[in-house]
């Protein structure tokens, strides 16, 4: 007897089961409508029928120059002035802490000053239509500061400081660095950058963004850096790339490759028209 309501059930049940699965179906799909009930006709068909697409955009200190912040190997390049080995190397952090710390003061004040320009607002306006990825080699705050929700800094940030002998204990900063600042585990206090001769441990995460991209941007970068420079060997052979540059550096052969060689600032407009044609 049973085993016999067991049986008559079974249909009612996955009845049951499928409505709800259904209905869940449905509630989404209307909360999805709700929130883009504004957009035009075409924009909500191609919305339904396509999740964001993942756009991976690689950046250097070229981005930040229109900003007023100098690159590092251009004529008038940071490097020009300074010697690499006396200020970003753990030997010269050894040697003269203070000239290190000098150097660091001066480039947070410099960033400080410093607003977002056209290419970082730039990039932020396309989180409309794609989901903005940006690896940055940067270590200025323009990106966050524009609006971009996902920025990774490689090679660190300015406004963050770290014990000399724990990593994991950073601290926020905002005016100057001195000696004989401590953090709680009783050592020194140092920029939270990584220094040439450094491992760089976030290039663990970029390489996997870059290798699910759908689409690779680079903007402003010499491309002479590693690991940094390697990313772009990461993104998949198919997808559309481009690289927006006053001047194109050189890469190995990239496929499907298009180069607007512009300031960022004035050719983010190029790039947001071709990225159009590829949403
Ligand atoms: N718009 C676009 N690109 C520009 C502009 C501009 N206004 N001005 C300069 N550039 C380009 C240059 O043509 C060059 O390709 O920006 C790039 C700057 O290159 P670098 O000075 O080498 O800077 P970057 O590639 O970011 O350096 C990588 O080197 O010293 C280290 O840690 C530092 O993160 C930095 C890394």
């Amino acid at each position: 007897m049973l085993n016999c309501c067991k049986e008559q059930l079974k249909p009612r049940i996955f009845y049951a089961k499928t409505r709800t699965v259904w209905t869940k179906f449905f509630a989404g799909a209307k909360k999805l409508f709700d929130a883009n009930k504004n957009q035009s006709g075409s924009a909500r068909f191609y919305f339904y029928m396509n999740p964001k697409k993942k756009l991976v955009v690689l950046t250097g200190a070229g981005i930040s120059a229109e900003s007023g912040l100098k690159t590092f190997r251009d004529s008038d390049g940071l490097w020009e002035g300074y010697d690499i080995e006396e200020v970003a190397t753990p030997r010269a952090w050894r040697k003269n802490p203070q000239l290190v710390l000098d150097f660091y003061n001066y480039r947070r004040k410099n960033v400080l000053d410093a607003q977002p320009n056209a290419a970082h607002v730039g990039l932020t306006a396309l989180e409309k239509g794609y989901d903005v990825h940006i690896i940055t080699q940067n270590i200025d705050d323009l990106h966050e500061r524009a609006g971009s929700t996902k920025v990774l800094h490689l090679h660190g940030e300015i406004f963050k400081m770290k014990s000399e002998r724990n990593d994991d204990l950073v601290y926020e900063i905002r005016g100057d660095m001195k000696l004989g600042d401590l953090a709680e585990d009783g050592a020194q206090l140092r920029p939270n950058i990584v220094w040439f001769e450094e491992p760089v441990p976030l290039i663990e995460a970029a390489v996997p963004i870059v290798r699910s991209a759908d689409v690779f941007v680079i903007v402003g970068t010499s491309l002479v850096v590693y690991p940094a420079a390697g990313l772009v060997n990461y993104a998949p052979w198919e997808i559309p790339k481009f690289i927006l540059d006053r001047r194109i550096p050189y890469t190995s052969s990239l496929y499907n490759l298009k180069t607007i060689e512009k300031a960022a600032g004035e050719g983010i407009d190029e790039l947001f028209r071709h990225l159009e044609f590829e949403i």
